[in-house]
């Protein structure tokens, strides 16, 4: 069914990247699976899709514009412009909250550094909340403790359309696995716990909700 012909839909998906020095980073176990399902099942229902990927191991989806980034900034710079024409932002993506203060321009060395190491960090933007655009909000919170609480609180403070609860308890759930457990909670407060299933069949439960988000 192509219930989203004529939609422009931007994901995000994968762990982003804060570089410590050349060869060392700040990064977290987004395998970009969720993303990367949400991309795919868009297209499949008619959607022309823009997905951005912090470095994943999986291949670039057909028949989706793709943009590689690494980097918090580079992510949110790619989707301030890919939102300039959309109608519905997906943030499945694992952005880092902190970076380095600064990278250093050489490898740092063990010899030079002692026998401590401190890093000093700084916030990175919040790309849902800081966004700007006429399009429809979706975001994810991967919790690990009070899972409807936390995400209720994202969903406000995001100015989100719909939130995706992500339980990341178990191993069959959330970071890295096949297969996922969510809760959807919309703004008008109504929530939805599917039981587990696959991301794909997430990513289109997902879609369901934004088809209704959007005649509404
Ligand atoms: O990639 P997989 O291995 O398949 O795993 C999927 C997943 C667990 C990464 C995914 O389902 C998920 O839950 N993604 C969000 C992970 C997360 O870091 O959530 P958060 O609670 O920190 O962030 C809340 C929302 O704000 C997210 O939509 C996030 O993309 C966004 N965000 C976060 C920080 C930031 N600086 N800018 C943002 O836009």
């Amino acid at each position: 069914m192509l219930d989203l012909a004529g939609k422009h839909v931007v994901v995000t998906a994968g762990g982003t990247r804060e570089d410590i020095d050349p060869v060392r980073y700040i990064g977290n176990r987004s395998s970009g699976k969720m993303g990367f399902a949400v991309a795919e099942a868009a297209r499949d229902r008619g959607a022309a899709v823009t997905l951005i990927t912090a470095p994943v191991s999986l291949a670039d989806p057909a028949g989706v514009e793709v943009v590689h980034v690494e980097s918090a900034a580079e992510m949110k710079e790619a989707v301030v412009k890919a939102t300039a024409q959309a109608d519905i932002l997906i943030m499945a993506a694992a952005v880092a909250d902190y970076r380095p203060k600064s990278k250093a321009k050489e490898k740092i060395k063990k010899e030079t550094a002692g026998a401590g190491l401190t890093l000093e960090l700084v916030r990175t933007p919040d790309i849902l909340a800081e966004v700007k655009g006429n399009f429809l909000r979706i975001g994810f919170a991967a919790e690990s403790e009070d899972l409807i609480k936390n995400a209720r609180q994202k969903l406000q403070r995001k100015r989100l359309d719909l939130i995706v609860a992500n339980d990341i308890t178990a191993a069959d759930s959330g970071f890295g696995a096949d297969t996922n457990r969510v809760t959807l909670i919309d703004r008008q407060g109504k929530v939805e716990e599917l039981p587990l299933m696959s991301k794909r069949q997430v990513a289109d439960r997902i879609l369901d909700r934004v088809l209704g988000l959007l005649a509404s």
